[in-house]
Formats: structure tokens, C-alpha cells, sequence
């Protein structure tokens, strides 16, 4: 597939079929994901891959109950709180695999790395015939000192851009782009 068409066809996808991603797919979209650019080339991201489903199904649970009381706590936004607070809603829509990639460095610039690392592998996964989607509902989560041990992250990594994968049931139509606001200086 070519880029340009990877780029409009990537969705974030929310229903996925059970079937496992093989580790040499994962491999590959890994590999895509550091070939993005970082500051002074430090690439300075960790890949925690969880493709254990019992985990990933206590990961959503945990995440999901985290990121509820922090929005109750602080009268975070209405929509969210609601949708966290429905029983059955899975943050992880059943996805087989989780990439939460961490910035392993404190400078604010690992972060920005991250996120082009996880854009070139949603993209790579999109051509791949691969389903994609960033849970930010996980992100608090991520950055607890006891999921850090618990994922095997340094205390000093950030999760940055937690990103489950799998085999979509179907791919979901473009949501659709407002007309970017373009300043255009020409000389
Ligand atoms: C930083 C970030 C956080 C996101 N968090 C969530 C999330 O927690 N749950 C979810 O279902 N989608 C999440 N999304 C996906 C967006 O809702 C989605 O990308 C957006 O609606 C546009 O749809 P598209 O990706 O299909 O074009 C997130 C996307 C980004 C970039």
C-alpha cells in the first residue's frame, strides 16, 4: 500500500477479531516505528509489548478504574466519565496486543519522538492489513510507579502513546477532517 493511501485509510479501530498477531508482525511494525525521527537521534522510546490476553484484559480493567476516579476527582469531562463508567466498556475493544510505548528520558523532546514512532507504526499497521487505535484512557495508568515494575519500564519512563492492535472486523469509515486553518505567507 502506498503511504499516501495508508495515511487516509488508517482508522481508529474498535472492534477486532480474537485471532493472535504474530510476533514477526509485531517485529515488523517495531521496526517501522524507529525508523521515525528523535531529537539529536537519541531514540529514546521503549516498546512494552503485552500480548498476554488475561493481562491485557486485567491492564483495561485496572486502567479503565484508574482514569474513571481521576475524572471524578477532578470533574474531568462528562462524556468520558460516562462511557468509563459503563460496565462492559473495554478501553482495549478486545484488541489481542498492546504497544505502550514509553519515552525513556525525561527531556519533554522524547516524548515528541514517541509520538512520531507510534504514527509511523499505526501507519505501518495500517498497510500491513493491521487495526490500530492510541488508548490515551490508559496512559495515568501507564505512568504508576507499580505498572512501570509491573511492564518491566524504568521509573524514569513516561507512556507516552499507549497503541493496541489486531485484526479488525471491519475497517470503520473516515470520520472526516475539518479544512485545516492555513496561514500562508508568500513573498
Ligand atoms: C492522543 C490520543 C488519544 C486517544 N485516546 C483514545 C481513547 O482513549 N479511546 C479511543 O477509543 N480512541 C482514542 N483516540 C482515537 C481518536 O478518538 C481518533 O483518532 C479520532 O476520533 C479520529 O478518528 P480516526 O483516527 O479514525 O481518524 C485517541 C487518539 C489520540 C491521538
Amino acid at each position: 500500500m502506498e503511504l499516501l493511501e495508508a495515511m487516509r485509510l488508517r482508522r481508529a479501530v474498535r472492534e477486532y477479531l480474537p485471532e493472535a498477531i504474530e510476533e514477526a508482525t509485531i517485529r515488523v511494525l517495531i521496526d517501522a516505528a524507529i525508523q521515525a525521527p528523535s531529537a539529536m537521534n537519541r531514540q529514546d522510546w521503549l516498546f512494552v509489548i503485552v500480548s498476554d490476553r488475561e493481562r491485557l484484559a486485567s491492564i483495561a480493567a485496572r486502567a479503565k478504574a484508574f482514569m474513571l476516579a481521576r475524572l471524578e476527582a477532578d470533574d474531568g469531562p462528562e462524556e468520558a466519565r460516562s462511557m468509563l463508567a459503563a460496565p462492559d466498556f473495554d478501553i482495549f475493544y478486545g484488541a489481542p496486543v498492546l504497544a505502550a510505548i514509553y519515552a525513556d528520558n525525561p527531556d519533554p523532546m522524547a516524548e515528541q519522538d514517541v509520538c512520531l514512532a507510534a504514527q509511523n507504526l499505526m501507519l505501518a499497521a495500517r498497510a500491513l492489513g493491521i487495526g490500530t487505535c492510541w488508548i490515551g484512557f490508559a496512559t495515568a495508568w501507564l505512568n504508576q510507579p507499580q505498572a512501570k515494575r509491573e511492564l518491566g519500564a524504568p521509573r524514569r519512563a513516561k507512556a507516552v502513546a499507549p497503541i493496541i492492535l489486531g485484526r479488525p472486523t471491519v475497517w470503520p469509515p473516515a470520520r472526516g477532517r475539518r479544512d485545516p486553518d492555513i496561514r500562508w505567507l508568500r513573498g
